[in-house]
């Protein structure tokens, strides 16, 4: 007993005489002289881009933060900020830099289709340099909302389906962003807590019921990875999750994130998302909305005008003690801190550097690696000096290429696959022949399809650009059928009757249910909405400058009456092995039996294409797993495999490595991805890739031992003894599998 309390008192001694952190220090002196008033305007963000006195006014009186302000307009305030408001405390201006703010790099499912860790932390980093230039210090990104569900409109937004790879992409882009200096460059916003992508029905801002064990195992695993990078601040949500929308969700903001996870970065409200409490119908009005996100910590009001409007009566009816408000500002005032905006409020506007080489070469590269090649019977890469039709909605789009959530592009600066195909005609490695006849993807006229076929009949080969207009992805824009708009299916048709070769490159920012369309062609490239650069980086992967390296970051449904559908989905009591589809039903004899398997009767139980699928202009043969030991106790293993290019060019393997979990008290998915690599391998050559495996890697969530299924919270991480398949194959339906147990 003496000994514990001795050491108890020198536990005490040592906490007490660590030397406080200079920046709390500096928070302590800030805050100590800060009133009430000043407190909660730390706590407000308002939208910008625009002049206004009122704004001025707010600034003034010491607003925390602005959105959507730009170059000059950042510096205007700032200076009313430091100059006039009573501390000069400088305010911290946001904005939705998404995927690149001059020079724009695929959406972030196009990114996440490279599996190239390093590249996408590079296109962060340079996305920060452009951002800073115009006085942007806060971006909400990334977006690690997990979806299953491709009629969601914001899919185009986070990294696909898998928490594994929207961790890793997730937690590269806070890197990117943020810099490794003790100043951060551009300060993250992870989002939107939590839950967002599972919206019923793929309807934004839908309702969402997530059981706990899965919201665990799915869904929170990316938010903590961003945070583990380092990530500044969180965005709530505006979904309801079992009823209680995010702003005011104590159990995710406080339990999960202040207290479990520790967290003491800013948790910032989406737009109005507090003030959306009252169409929730959890709460009558403003006033009781301020109260439940106050509660709940949310520590910044982006435009719901709660906070302003009300936290003062709130702590003065005694309904919320200042405490509340104090541990909420200080998190704001450590955030502008940790960005060095005490020293370096300004921007530098003038002599920008936009658009580098440095940036554009990355936005190629990243839109090269984004492609993913779903078909190809033998007609890519182009060979010898063809002549070529260009045609399609997107062959000439600068709008529409760069995808959802831009802003700050300029239109102009964006290179086309038609400008790029001028381009090598001009360097006379083409012939070309165009078909400007299209614009929107939803065009339905069919008027050009006499000129289109006229003119496919002098080409070699057709180009066919085809996909979604960027205005039909992103927020609030959900599609509730996933065909190709308006008449490209009808303009495919008519290329196939004519039997010329089209190659189809889709532009889009989802998976679409194109099945019959790539029935229709001879190769599909899936190539996402890829940016300023798309088009040069289509024109290398066509004519096999470069060899595709793309694996879809999602599954790809047959048909929208599938969805949701991944990969790592449990097995059920009855999988099927050999479904008897619809046609194969024989008409008119009334004791067929076509099984109890679980299946769709038109499609069986298969996607169009799997997560992690993509093919390449050569083939890979993978060789069988090897395990340095089949038994992980408590040392890691070895699973190494070699990968042969058994074809006639280099090119990029992707090597994916999933497990699966024979057995577990709760049911385990069929496959979960653990790691995956990209290697390059010349023509003819064998490389061996090694992953380690350890008893951490194999933990999931489940009810710890003796707690009935359904009793309230009592949740553990850790592995259970048994034994797993293991993988290491190019996606994820192909491989076969070897074996290991974890004793303990
Ligand atoms: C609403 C969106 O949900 C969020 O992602 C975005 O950052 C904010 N608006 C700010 O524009």
């Amino acid at each position: 007993m003496k000994n514990q309390l001795f050491l108890f008192v020198s536990l005490f001694v040592l906490v007490a005489c660590q030397p406080k952190d200079p920046i709390e220090k500096q928070i302590d002196d800030l805050l100590s002289q800060m009133t009430l008033e000043e407190k909660i305007a730390q706590m407000n963000q308002l939208s910008g881009g625009y002049y206004s006195e009122d704004l001025e006014s707010a600034v003034r009186a010491g607003l925390g933060s602005m959105l959507n302000s730009v170059g000059e307009e950042t510096n205007y305030y700032q200076r009313i900020a430091v100059e006039e408001s009573r501390l000069g405390i400088p305010m911290l201006f946001a904005r939705d830099v998404i995927h690149g703010y001059r020079t724009i790099y695929p959406i972030p499912l196009g990114q996440a289709a490279t599996f190239d860790l390093a590249l996408v932390e590079e296109a962060a980093r340079l996305t920060a340099q452009e951002s800073m230039q115009a006085g942007i210090r806060w971006t909400f990104s990334p977006m690690v909302d997990i979806s299953r569900d491709p009629r969601w409109g914001r899919v185009a937004e986070g990294y696909g389906e898998d928490t594994y790879l929207a961790s890793m992409m997730g937690a590269a882009t806070v890197r990117g962003y943020q810099g490794f200096d003790s100043i951060v460059q551009l300060a993250a916003c992870v989002k939107h807590f939590v839950g967002y992508g599972v919206s019923e029905g793929g309807r934004d801002y839908n309702t969402t019921w997530i059981p706990e064990i899965q919201l665990r195992e799915t869904y929170l695993p990316p938010f903590k990875a961003a945070l583990d990078a380092g990530s500044l601040s969180i965005m709530c949500s505006f979904n309801d999750i079992n009823g209680v929308p995010s702003s005011a969700n104590k159990h995710l903001n406080v339990n999960i994130l202040r207290h479990e996870w520790q967290y003491n970065g800013v948790l910032v409200s989406d737009y109005a998302s507090s003030q959306n409490m009252i169409a929730h119908g959890n709460c009558h009005d403003l006033r009781e909305a301020t109260l439940l996100s106050i509660n709940a910590q949310m520590d910044m009001d982006m435009e719901n005008h709660a906070y302003s409007n009300h936290l003062k009566e709130l702590i003065e009816e005694g309904l919320v003690k200042e405490q509340q408000v104090d541990v909420c500002v200080r998190n704001i005032l450590r955030m502008k801190y940790r960005l060095g905006l005490f020293d370096n409020p300004y921007c530098a506007v003038e002599n920008p550097v936009y658009y580098s080489s440095e940036s554009l070469s990355a936005a190629q590269r990243a839109a090269e690696e984004s492609a993913v090649l779903l078909k190809n019977n033998g007609i890519l890469p182009l060979s010898s000096t063809p002549t070529i039709l260009v045609c399609g909605p997107l062959a000439h789009s600068q709008h529409d290429q760069n995808g959802t959530w831009c802003f700050d592009k300029v239109d102009s600066a964006t290179v086309t696959p038609l400008m790029a195909f001028r381009e090598l005609e001009r360097a006379g490695k083409i012939r070309l022949i165009e078909q400007m006849g299209k614009h929107w993807s939803r065009e339905v006229s069919q008027s050009n399809i006499t000129q289109l076929t006229r003119l496919a009949r002098q080409a070699d080969v057709v180009l066919f650009f085809g996909g979604e207009e960027s205005i039909l992805s992103g927020e609030a824009r959900c599609r509730a059928h996933l065909n190709l708009p308006g008449d490209q299916s009808a303009q495919l048709r008519a290329l196939k009757a004519i039997g010329k070769p089209v190659v189809l490159t889709v532009m889009a920012g989802r998976p679409l249910c194109i099945g019959e369309d790539i029935n229709m062609v001879d190769a599909v490239l899936y190539a996402f909405h890829g940016g300023t650069m798309q088009g040069p980086a289509l024109a290398n992967l066509i004519m096999g400058v470069v060899s595709p390296s793309g694996r879809l970051p999602i599954t790809f449904p047959q048909a929208v009456g599938q969805i949701p559908m991944y990969y790592n989905k449990k097995n059920s009591g009855r999988p099927t092995s050999n479904p008897v589809l619809y046609d194969d039903i024989p008409v008119g004899i009334e004791q067929f039996s076509i099984g109890a398997d679980s299946y769709w009767l038109e499609y069986g139980d298969k996607p169009l294409y799997p997560f992690g699928y993509g093919l390449t202009y050569t083939t890979f043969e993978y060789g069988p797993v090897v395990l340095s030991d089949t038994i992980i106790d408590k040392s890691a293993i070895i699973a190494s495999c070699e990968i042969t290019n058994t074809g006639t060019m280099d090119a990029v393997a992707v090597p994916q490595l999933y497990i699966r979990d024979l057995v577990g008290s709760i049911t385990r998915p069929i496959r979960e991805l653990k790691g995956f690599q990209r290697v390059t391998i010349p023509a003819g050559e064998s490389r061996t890739v090694s992953f380690e495996i350890e008893e951490a890697d194999l933990a999931y969530w489940h009810l710890a031992q003796g707690v009935d299924l359904g009793a309230d919270g009592d949740y553990t991480f850790s592995a259970e003894p048994g034994d797993f398949h293991i993988w290491i194959a190019p996606n994820s339906a192909e491989g076969q599998a070897a074996r290991f147990a974890l004793k303990k």
